[in-house]
């Protein structure tokens, strides 16, 4: 097994990049590609510049929660506690509409503030129940209060809109589509890390303001929703259109960007008995028809994987998981408790790996998100790292180090940017996952593994359901080993 290991992450890799230069797709260009190395001063701050009481559209697409490589993401001001997102989409004629409630709570006086949202045409939008006034700035959605919010005050907003869903571009890659993506199928998918959640919904579009989701998405008969969370069941349309709706609900706090669904003819929701007799938690996979009784065997070990990553990283974060599998994705990505597959990569020798990489990231990426996308080795360098650890559960001690060695001399080869600053336009490239991952290898060996784990599931631990930072990492490695670390940490990610 451990020979297939470096060609695995070769082949992933090379996969990835191919992701990165799709150009056959539209990409809808969105008004927050303005990250440049240049867009890492930013002078707004969060809950500051947020709203003005008389020049709201000299705001508009310049406020920001504070994230340094991408200021538009994200607003100041309120708090998301739950979205509440009907859907119904019609796949004949690419068609959605839907209602999207947004309960949030204010945490400054507002007199007017921002959702991102882009695409689609409004047609009633409602605070508290009653009509505002908003207006649309590139990816901006800036609303008024007639009657200005108090800080701590709860409030709703509901907007109801329609339109043609579809792929975006992203800052973050040079070229990539993401958002509403389709398969050779017809299936329709999310994936929108990490600024592609405001192409479907409006939202809070940044790790920093996590929320709980409920979902109810209508679709024709044969046609099937598999979401984040838990699956309430079917109900007919409550439209009374004659399709099906189908009910999901991710009761955990997640980030908008890990929302997903997936709509796909004859999918299916199905349970794996033995991977959730050994998880000890249900592992439900939404597989399209022909992969339900024809699944990957590796897909079987899922079981095994979550008791793996739960000896180093502590109880998996979550009360459910799985995986879903479409087509024309050339990757793989981590939406909150149901992992999406392109089947190029289920089909590979390499899926294995992946698997444990996107498993890995419910722990770091998910229930513990970074505060600032800059920092993002602190996702990717960990599920990379989570790799290694299924080597070595898999084959044993010697094995895992020979991976290690094989993998430092593939990263000193491939000369990547170090991971602690990585291009604002570039987040994913090769040294955010190898060097992140390999620093993690070397930290170990530095601390020793008592240490090491222990860091590893107190991290996990302490900033469960929230967000981390870089520094508070290093800042806890030193605490947990009594070693200084500092430097260590410094030549690895910035010098
Ligand atoms: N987080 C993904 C991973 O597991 C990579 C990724 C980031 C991605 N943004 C994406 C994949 C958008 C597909 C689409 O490595
Ligand atoms: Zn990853």
């Amino acid at each position: 097994m451990h020979r297939r290991q470096p060609l695995a992450l070769l082949v992933l890799l090379a996969l990835f990049a191919a992701a990165c230069t799709r150009t056959d797709e539209t990409t809808t260009t969105t008004a927050a590609a303005t990250a440049s190395p240049a867009a890492t001063t930013t002078t707004s701050s969060p809950g500051t510049s947020m709203f003005s009481t008389d020049a709201i559209d000299a705001t508009a697409g310049t406020t920001g929660i504070g994230d340094e490589y991408y200021p538009t993401l994200g607003n100041g001001g309120y708090d998301v506690a739950h979205y509440d997102l009907d859907l119904t989409y019609i796949p004949e004629t690419n068609e959605l509409s839907a209602s999207v409630d947004i309960e949030a709570t204010a945490t400054q006086n507002l007199t007017a503030f921002n959702l991102d949202f882009s695409g689609f045409e409004i047609s009633d939008l409602t605070l508290n129940g009653v009509p505002a006034d908003y207006e649309r700035v590139g990816r901006e959605l800036t609303i008024t209060a007639a009657v200005p919010l108090l800080a701590g005050e709860e409030f709703t907003v509901t907007v109801a809109y329609a339109g043609n869903p579809g792929a975006v571009g992203s800052p973050a890659f040079s070229r990539v589509s993401m958002g509403w993506r389709e398969g050779p199928e017809g299936e329709q998918y999310v994936v929108a890390e990490p600024d592609a959640a405001n192409s479907w919904f409006p939202a809070n579009d940044h790790p920093l303001d996590k929320a709980t989701f409920h979902y109810e998405v209508t679709v024709p008969e044969g046609w099937a929703v598999g979401s984040n969370g838990e699956f309430l069941g079917t109900e007919p349309d409550h439209e009374g259109g004659g399709g099906i709706t189908f009910a999901w609900e991710m009761d955990e706090s997640m980030a908008p960007y890990l929302a997903t669904v997936i709509i796909g003819e004859g999918y299916q929701l199905v349970t794996d008995p033995g991977s959730s007799e050994v998880a000890g938690i249900p592992i439900r996979n939404f597989l399209p028809p022909d992969l339900v009784d024809r699944a990957p065997d590796v897909l079987f070990e899922t079981g095994e994987m979550v008791a793996a990553l739960e000896e180093s990283f502590g109880p998996y974060p979550f009360d459910r998981y799985g995986i879903t599998v479409v087509g024309d994705f050339p990757a793989a990505l981590e939406n909150q408790t149901m992992s999406i597959f392109g089947r190029g990569v289920a089909g590979s020798p390499f899926f294995e790996f992946v698997l444990v990489h996107e498993l890995a990231h419910q722990w770091y990426g998910n229930s513990v998100s970074v505060e600032q996308w800059k920092d993002i080795w602190l996702n990717e360098g960990f599920a990379t790292y989570a790799e290694l650890l299924w080597i070595e559960h898999q084959s044993g001690h010697a094995v895992y180090e020979e991976a290690v060695a094989n993998r430092r001399q593939a990263a000193s080869a491939a000369n990547y940017p170090l991971p602690g600053e990585p291009p604002p336009t570039d987040l994913f490239n090769g040294g955010v996952y190898q060097l992140g991952g390999l620093l993690l290898a070397d930290l170990r060996e530095e601390i020793g593994d008592d240490s090491f784990f222990d860091l590893l599931r107190i991290h996990a631990g302490e900033n469960r359901n929230g967000n981390a930072t870089t520094q508070g990492f290093i800042d806890l490695a030193e605490t947990v080993s009594g070693q200084e670390l500092q430097e260590f940490f410094d030549s690895r990610l910035y010098s």
